[in-house]
Formats: structure tokens, C-alpha cells, sequence
């Protein structure tokens, strides 16, 4: 023990080298989350004696000095530089693949810990980066990476780890909640998305977040901590909420519901899982259908402890930088056992969803038979039709209505849409939307 410091907890007949406290701490990217974790490590005072920010590494680093920084702190445009120095932690905040991937696996092999907020990095390379910080005695973290400031990997992986997990189901892009509750309101899409990209919740690239390629990523990694299984991200259905239009909440209203975007995974069999991402119908009276503006929310289910629901800031500098700076006090807490998040993933599969209640909603060229064609086209498929609604008022030659179905397998269902697609009344291809079961009340085992 010396006056800097507080030896890690060492285990005597280990042969790893004892690191000290404060861990030094080099952040990678210093926009938006990168300068939110400076101004965290530097404000807080009593962060000092366990973490040190010492270097930051960002491109045309001159242009991105910061007067608020300690002189201490080395700035540096050179990822050699960054390694040469041999921090204890490497912060990655830079976002994308590449070079990412090059810089935490060189960051991991040098046996530095990383902190990523890297949801696409990690979707595609968690196994293997989490095999190569457990064979450097190092550890490699995300928090950050899903569902911003709200600790969703560290509940599963600690406080619910007692549970054996059979569902996880969540708002996971701030953005589409974002759009969607202001759409209910009555604003337009675009008018919504315009604001979250002001507000500085949308990527850089919005498509991802409508589209729904964040909220997936971010359910891979969901899906490999709560399961320890990991899927390849373009295995799990996205669908985008392009097409919702406001006739839509107004029928969902009718139904007793509103729209969310919702991220879905469940455990089918050992190693297979059921996934979805897209626009769904869920309860009015439900959690999700409360969670309104960027708030993300994300709700585990497990055999003995029943469901289980957090909800916070899921997007935005500050939440994002707050994961981050709680992984690394985890790292200042941890030894260096390789622990349960460690632990592999092994490969999953993605497996046809269950049963579920549908909603569909079709904008037509009204002429008769066209009600008598679709719910043909679903008897065909043995699907039980629940509701009909159709608001008056709609132009002939751009009519919605819609269909609501009783659970029904989904590949009888894509037969069924496959015979209605090819009618050539359509004026807008169907909106096919699962309904999310009312409140999501798993009884706990007695
Ligand atoms: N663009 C994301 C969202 C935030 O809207 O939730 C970062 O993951």
C-alpha cells in the first residue's frame, strides 16, 4: 500500500501484476460522451484517489484542448502514444468499427481494461473481445453501450443475477420514443425527428435509430449478457417506424393502445432465442406505453423473480458518461478473478417468434371485395381476424383501415400477406405491427 493508492485486490499466489489505485485512465474520443467523462473524472474530487484521467487521445487533438483539464492530463492524436504510455484503463468513446475494433483489441492484448459505450463494436465482436481480456487478466465493459445511464447490464449481471432470465423486453432508442410520444401528440415525423436530432439524442446517421439498427445492437448485447448467448445482429428482425403514420395512434387508441418502438428476446430453447425490433401495439395502460420522451426503459423477466422494469435516460452525454464512469469505479472495485460477465458467450440462433396477436393496417383503393379478399386470404391460413376498424372521412383512393388478428404463428401470417400483397389495391403496402400482450405481469414461482 502506498500514499497514491490502494493495491487491487491481489491474490497471493497470483502472477499478475498488482495495479494500483487511482487507476489511470485513457479516453479515446473527446465529442460529445468523451468530454462528458473528463468533466465527471475532473469535477468530482472524490473520484480522485481511484481514478486519474491522464491522457486524451482525439484527431487535430489542439483544436480539442480543454482549458478545464488538470495539466497533468497528456493529449495526443497517436494511439502509440496512448499504448506507450500504459494506462490501466482505456476509455473508448469514438464509436463505429473501425478503427475501434484495432484499438480496444490492441488496448486489451497490452493488458489494459476497456470501457466502451460501443453498442455497434460490441454487437459484432463481444465473444472474441471478451475472450481476449480474460486471457490478458483484463476486463472489458459497456454499460454504456445499452440503454445510456441506465444500469441494465449491471442488474442483470449482479442484482438479478440470482435469476434465471427467460425475457427481456425494452424501449431501447431514445429517439423513436422520442418520435412516437410526440407523434401521439400530433406532431408530424419528421417535425419529432428534427427535434431529437436538435436535442442530440439521433446518431449521427438517424436512419439507424428509426430503422431500427441502434435498438438491435443494443438487444444483441441484452441477449448475450442476460443469456450469455450471442446472436448476429442481422439475424434479429428489424423493422422501421418509417411507416407509421398518425391514423395509426388514432386506431391504436381505438384498441386501447399506443405505439412503441420495443426491442424483444426471449429464450426459446437453451441456445435459441426468439428476437424482435420494430414498431409495436402495447397497452395504454403499461409501462411502455407511460415511458414518453427519450426515456429508455427495459423490463427483464426470470423463472423465480418474475419481471423486473428500470427506466432512465437512454441517450445524451451525460447519462452515456455516467455508465462509463460507474464501469470504470467497477474496475477500481474489482480483482482481477475473471467474473461472471467474463464468463463466454456462446453462439445463439434466432429462431422463429411466437405466437402472437397482429395488427395490420392497409391503405387502399377502395372497391368492393377487398375486406372479403384479406380476411379470405387469413381464413386460408387458419388466422382468426379479432377486430375491423375503419374511420369515415378517409379519400376513396387512399382509404386506411385495419385488421387486428388473434395470435397466430408469423410464418402463416407472411403467407397470408404474401396472397394480399400480390391484390393490386393497394395504395400503400400493409403496416404489420405485433401486439404486445397488456401488462406484462409474469407471476414469480411460489
Ligand atoms: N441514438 C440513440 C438513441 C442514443 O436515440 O437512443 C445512443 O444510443
Amino acid at each position: 500500500v502506498t500514499t497514491t493508492g490502494i493495491e487491487w485486490n491481489v491474490h497471493a499466489n497470483s502472477a499478475i501484476p498488482t495495479r494500483r489505485l487511482p487507476l489511470r485512465v485513457a479516453l479515446l474520443g473527446f465529442g460529445t460522451v468523451g468530454q462528458a467523462v473528463a468533466r465527471i473524472l475532473v469535477e468530482r474530487g472524490d473520484l480522485a484517489g481511484r481514478l486519474e484521467l491522464t491522457q486524451v487521445f482525439n484527431r487535430n487533438v489542439g483544436r480539442k484542448r480543454a482549458a478545464w483539464t488538470p495539466d497533468s492530463v497528456g493529449w495526443t492524436d497517436s494511439f502509440e502514444e496512448v499504448l506507450a504510455a500504459a494506462p490501466d484503463v482505456v476509455v473508448e468513446a469514438v464509436g463505429g468499427i473501425d478503427p475501434a475494433h484495432e484499438w480496444v483489441t490492441r488496448a486489451l492484448s497490452s493488458g489494459a481494461s476497456v470501457v466502451t459505450a460501443n453498442k455497434l463494436l460490441m454487437a459484432a465482436h463481444a465473444p472474441e473481445l471478451i475472450a481476449l481480456a480474460a486471457r490478458h487478466a483484463a476486463h472489458i465493459r459497456f454499460e454504456a453501450a445499452v440503454a445510456g445511464g441506465v444500469p441494465i447490464i449491471d442488474a442483470i449481471r449482479s442484482g438479478l443475477a440470482g435469476d434465471d432470465f427467460t425475457r427481456v423486453v425494452g424501449i431501447l432508442n431514445g429517439t423513436c420514443n422520442f418520435i412516437l410520444s410526440r407523434m401521439t401528440d400530433g406532431e408530424t415525423m419528421a417535425a419529432a425527428l428534427e427535434q431529437a436530432q436538435r436535442r442530440g439524442y439521433a446518431e449521427a446517421d438517424p436512419s439507424s435509430d428509426v430503422d431500427g439498427h441502434d435498438a438491435r445492437a443494443k438487444l444483441v448485447l441484452l441477449a448475450g449478457v442476460a443469456f450469455r448467448r450471442h446472436v448476429r445482429t442481422a439475424d434479429v428482425p428489424a423493422g422501421s417506424i418509417r411507416p407509421i403514420d398518425a391514423i395509426d395512434f388514432r386506431y391504436a387508441r381505438r384498441l386501447g393502445g399506443t405505439i412503441r418502438q420495443i426491442s424483444m428476446v426471449e429464450l426459446a430453447r437453451e441456445g435459441e432465442l426468439q428476437a424482435f425490433v420494430g414498431p409495436a401495439l402495447v397497452a395504454e395502460a403499461s409501462n411502455f406505453a407511460r415511458n414518453a420522451g427519450a426515456q429508455n426503459l427495459v423490463m427483464v423477466t426470470g423463472r423465480y423473480g418474475g419481471a423486473t422494469t428500470f427506466s432512465g435516460e437512454g441517450a445524451g452525454g451525460h447519462p452515456t458518461a455516467v455508465a462509463i464512469v460507474s464501469d470504470l469505479l467497477a474496475l477500481a472495485r474489482q480483482d482481477r478473478r475473471v467474473d461472471s460477465l467474463d464468463a463466454p458467450w456462446l453462439p445463439g440462433t434466432i429462431v422463429a417468434p411466437p405466437a402472437r396477436p397482429y395488427y395490420l393496417r392497409f391503405v387502399v383503393r377502395d372497391r368492393p371485395g377487398i375486406l372479403a379478399s384479406i380476411t379470405a386470404s387469413l381464413a386460408q391460413h387458419d388466422i382468426n381476424v379479432d377486430a375491423v376498424l375503419q374511420e369515415p372521412g378517409f379519400p376513396k383512393d387512399h382509404l386506411p383501415f385495419v385488421v387486428t388478428v388473434e395470435a397466430c404463428e408469423h410464418t402463416a401470417l407472411n403467407a397470408a400477406l404474401d396472397e394480399i400483397d400480390a391484390e393490386n389495391f393497394h395504395a400503400e403496402p400493409p403496416l404489420v405491427m405485433p401486439v404486445l400482450p397488456g401488462e406484462d405481469h409474469v407471476a414469480p414461482m411460489h
